[in-house]
């Protein structure tokens, strides 16, 4: 006996045993992966119109006895079900006919192609293009960011996607400078891009977050991408921690997912510095132009953050519209805001005489205040202290004031001695 390709046998039984049963003249057609992709079709909106009045109706399983049904998976969500599914379009107003079309799809595992989803499709002569035009629908729909909307999906890292869960009230920096980031992004999606299109601009905006660690550019990436992503925008975050490093390719990768995502997008790439070797310097020159980069019909900005803004070229910072905006984010400068971190830290077991201390706290990044606060509440709960003395919190203080001396002299004493291979490794995405 010889084995039939699959798509044969598929073949052979919907001209056996299914068109045999329609009314109609039929016809087959080879379709698209995305006719079969479970959250695609969850996402297509009732009623979608295919044509001639007629409007998309639902699908339902239906049994067929040569292709058994399973379902892939993507973190939670189902993508591709094998089988078969019969889709249903009826007639918006309650006059005339509408048809079925009936979807078969199976993997194949061929030396040459590797694994692949063959969907082959079976619908009347008559009403093929309206089957198109649903199919494209669906491939739409799939190969837009649907499936990641509620995660920030990660472009060139170890993980697929992260969850964003720092609160924008968490993160402590002046009041103006955190309403100015925000209004920036949000102003550019409700308004901006409609005026960019008007001016047939690429939509495409990019913000610098600068500032010495510690001082919280991670977490306002993280804080914007939790407040973006309940706005129902994407958010996409480039990430140098695969094999590959930081590589400038991903930058690009990441922009045309936006591209497509259907969805006003913010793509984060932290530490830009790090992706600019001399190469990637020219090219994200044109990326920043726009004249490289894919476009977004809805938007996109890109959010970079850096240590090293010197390393950033000269010529990609002091022309505007290359970088639109460069924020930076200080040290606390404002007694008021060093009570509040603190505060919250410390939770109940602040008290005002605490209060002594702040002033040792300005001008140090925010990270300093938290390690501050959570090596002194540690060293009273192993001392099983009541509440938090005001010594143990000084003595973390002076603790952390000597560190941070004693590494600044270190590497004072040791710039004499080229250490570039550290800044080298970096740049090139290297870090270990
Ligand atoms: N502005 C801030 N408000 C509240 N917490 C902060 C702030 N800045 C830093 N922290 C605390 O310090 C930690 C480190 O900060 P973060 O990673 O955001 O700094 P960064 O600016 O990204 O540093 P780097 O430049 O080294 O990447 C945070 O997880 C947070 O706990
Ligand atoms: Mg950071």
């Amino acid at each position: 006996m010889t084995l039939l390709p699959l798509h044969e046998t598929i073949n052979r039984w919907i001209d056996e045993a299914y068109i045999p049963q329609q009314p109609q003249a039929m016809i087959k057609t080879l379709s698209r992966m995305a006719c079969s992709n479970l959250t695609a079709l969850a996402s297509m909106a009732d009623s979608f119109p295919v044509g001639d009045g007629l409007v998309y109706a639902g699908y339902e399983e239906v049994e067929c006895p040569i292709i058994s049904a399973f379902v892939t998976y993507r973190k939670e969500y189902p993508l591709h079900r094998t089988g078969a599914l019969k889709f249903k379009f009826a007639p918006a107003q309650d006059d005339g006919s509408g048809f079925e079309a009936l979807v078969i799809a199976a993997w194949v595992s061929d030396e040459d192609i590797g694994v692949q989803m063959i969907v082959m499709a079976c619908m009347p002569r008559a009403y093929a293009s309206h089957w198109l035009t649903f199919e494209q629908e669906c491939h739409r729909i799939a190969s837009s960011a649907i499936t990641y909307r509620d995660k920030v999906y990660i472009v060139g890292g170890a993980e697929d996607t992260f969850d964003a869960t720092v609160d924008w009230n968490d993160v402590y920096l002046p009041a103006d400078l955190k309403a100015g980031i925000m209004q920036d992004v949000d102003a550019f999606f409700e308004k901006g891009v409609a005026i960019y299109q008007r001016l047939k601009i690429n939509p495409f905006r990019k913000l610098l977050l600068a500032g010495v660690p510690g001082t919280g550019k991670t977490m306002l990436c993280s804080a914007l991408a939790k407040w973006a992503q309940a706005k129902g925008r994407f958010v996409i975050y480039v990430s140098g921690a695969n094999q590959f490093g930081a590589k400038f390719w991903k930058i690009h990768q990441a922009l045309d997912m936006a591209a497509e995502s259907d969805s006003p997008t913010i793509v984060i790439v932290e530490e830009l510095d790090a992706y600019l070797d001399e190469e990637s310097k020219a090219q994200l020159l044109n990326v920043l132009d726009g004249s490289e980069t894919p476009m977004n019909p809805r938007g996109t900005i890109m959010i970079a953050t850096t240590n090293h803004p010197e390393i950033i070229d000269n010529r990609v910072m002091k022309r505007p519209g290359r970088l639109d905006r460069i924020f930076i984010i200080p040290e606390l400068e404002d007694e008021q805001s060093a009570e509040d971190m603190l505060r919250a830290y410390l939770g109940d077991d602040w008290c005002d005489q605490h209060r002594t201390i702040i002033p040792r706290l300005l001008n140090k990044p925010a990270a300093f205040i938290r390690e501050v606060a959570l090596s002194a509440l540690t060293v009273a709960a192993y001392q099983d202290l009541d509440g938090l003395p005001l010594e143990v919190l000084v003595t973390s203080l002076e603790s952390l004031e000597k560190q941070i001396e004693a590494k600044d002299d270190f590497l004072t004493a040791h710039k004499r001695t080229p250490i570039g291979l550290i800044g080298q490794g970096r740049r090139n995405g290297n870090r270990s």
